[in-house]
């Protein structure tokens, strides 16, 4: 597919560089983090240039989005893989904070764009309709009531829920459902999927979405968590009998180590499971993968890529799971009564963040165009190793904007 070609902002719909959020509300965060926000704020504006006619990479090469690689017959810069809807979901994110013209006028094509990857089946054979069809499609549906958006969610929707498994009460993370070496595997970052299928229901009246994503979540629960409170980053059931079976890693240093990116989406998945279902046993479930990773913190708040490292270590950091967590402590925290725990993990993510925008962003650094620094996507595959990534961005993106904008309603 190639990107559609109305996507183009005249310089004037530019934002401006010194971008100050509207909100009038007194907030809790910092000069230091509103500073933060102006200042990633500006970047998504200037790239808004930049990214007019194609998708960015995943990740950044020398700290730089590049055109994103073609794959498979698909053409270079166009809209496939699971990263793309962090690039719209800035921009909402943007307009919603600024109330500028211009962050609307440049995500609103690009819901044109996954409307024809829905209807046309662009790679879709993937949970990751979750993230990309809640940012792509459901943020800017919740800030303008725009009807494609809607339909293309929905439709998206159909197709996750068509990977949802029985008996196992799983949704297969990856690949085409007749794949063997895939079929009846999940993945712990499936729970950020679950809440287009929670937001469909509600939407349509169709509790089937619902009753899967809490079902698949229970599963999670209950087998991708180890007694210990880490969490696998894979998992196979048997397709046919719905037995769970072991855990393995793809991204992790290790099958039974503690892969960073995980236990954050884990913290934030959980949390969010909670917000649609109120089951307890899912806020308890986020607690205890919180517990864990604060626990396995180094001294600056920003985690190693797996959390079998520590303080110490040379190993690389991962900027983009301590965005995550950022997230997910505070949506935990939102959720708890008044008291010790809410305490930590709100102080908690005031201090990640801090540590990110303080040592971790782009600022003094002219030469990037992403927000983070220092991110890790996959490094058993060495692939973007101390590098910036979308969802880095897009998370720290969101993590300001929960600091400085209190009771901020999830996309998700
Ligand atoms: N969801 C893929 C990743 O976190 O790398």
């Amino acid at each position: 597919m190639t990107p559609t070609d109305h996507r183009t902002p005249t310089d004037d719909q530019t934002p401006t560089d010194d971008q100050t959020p509207t909100d009038d509300q007194p907030t809790p965060a910092g000069a230091g983090l509103q500073r933060a926000l102006s200042a990633a704020l500006a970047t998504v504006g200037r790239n808004i240039d930049a990214f007019r006619d194609w998708y960015p990479d995943d990740t950044t090469v020398e700290n730089v989005y590049r055109r994103r690689a073609s794959k498979g017959g698909l053409a270079e810069g166009s809209n496939f893989g699971w990263t793309t809807s962090f690039w719209p979901g800035m921009l909402w994110l943007s307009y919603e904070l600024t109330g500028d013209d211009a962050y609307r006028r440049a995500g609103e094509p690009l819901i044109g764009d996954f409307a024809e990857r829905v209807e046309r089946r662009i790679d879709l054979d993937t949970h990751d309709l979750g993230f990309l069809y809640t940012l792509a499609c459901v943020a800017p549906w919740r800030l303008t009531g725009d009807d494609r958006a809607k339909t293309a969610a929905v439709e998206a929707t159909e197709h996750l829920m068509a990977r949802y498994l029985e008996p196992a009460g799983i949704i297969q993370a990856w690949g085409d459902l007749h794949n063997p070496e895939q079929r009846g595997r999940t993945i712990i970052d499936s729970l950020m999927n679950t809440p287009l299928l929670y937001w469909a229901s509600e939407v349509t009246g169709d509790a089937r979405f619902a009753e899967a994503a809490h079902r698949h979540t229970v599963q999670l629960r209950d087998h991708m968590i180890r007694p210990d409170s880490t969490t696998f980053h894979t998992f196979y059931w048997d397709p046919t009998t719905g037995e769970a079976l072991r855990g393995a890693t793809e991204q992790g240093h290790g099958d039974e180590s503690c892969w960073a990116r995980g236990q954050a989406w884990a913290v934030y998945g959980f949390a969010l499971s909670y917000r649609y279902t109120s089951d307890a046993s899912l806020l308890r479930a986020a607690e205890r993968c919180a517990d864990y990773f604060l626990d396995h913190l180094p001294a600056d708040h920003v985690a190693f890529w797996d959390l079998v490292f520590t303080d110490g270590s040379d190993a690389q950091r991962d900027s983009s799971a301590a965005a995550i967590a950022v997230c997910g402590l505070d949506e935990l925290a939102s959720w708890l009564p008044e008291g010790a725990r809410r305490q930590r993990y709100q102080v908690a993510a005031r201090e990640i963040l801090a540590s990110l925008a303080a040592r971790y962003s782009t600022a003094g650094h002219p030469e990037s165009n992403a927000l983070l620094l220092h991110g890790v996507y996959d490094l058993p595959k060495s692939v973007g190793v101390d590098e910036g990534n979308l969802w880095g961005d897009y998370f720290y993106l969101e993590a300001l904007t929960r600091a400085t904008r209190p009771g901020w309603k999830p996309y998700w």
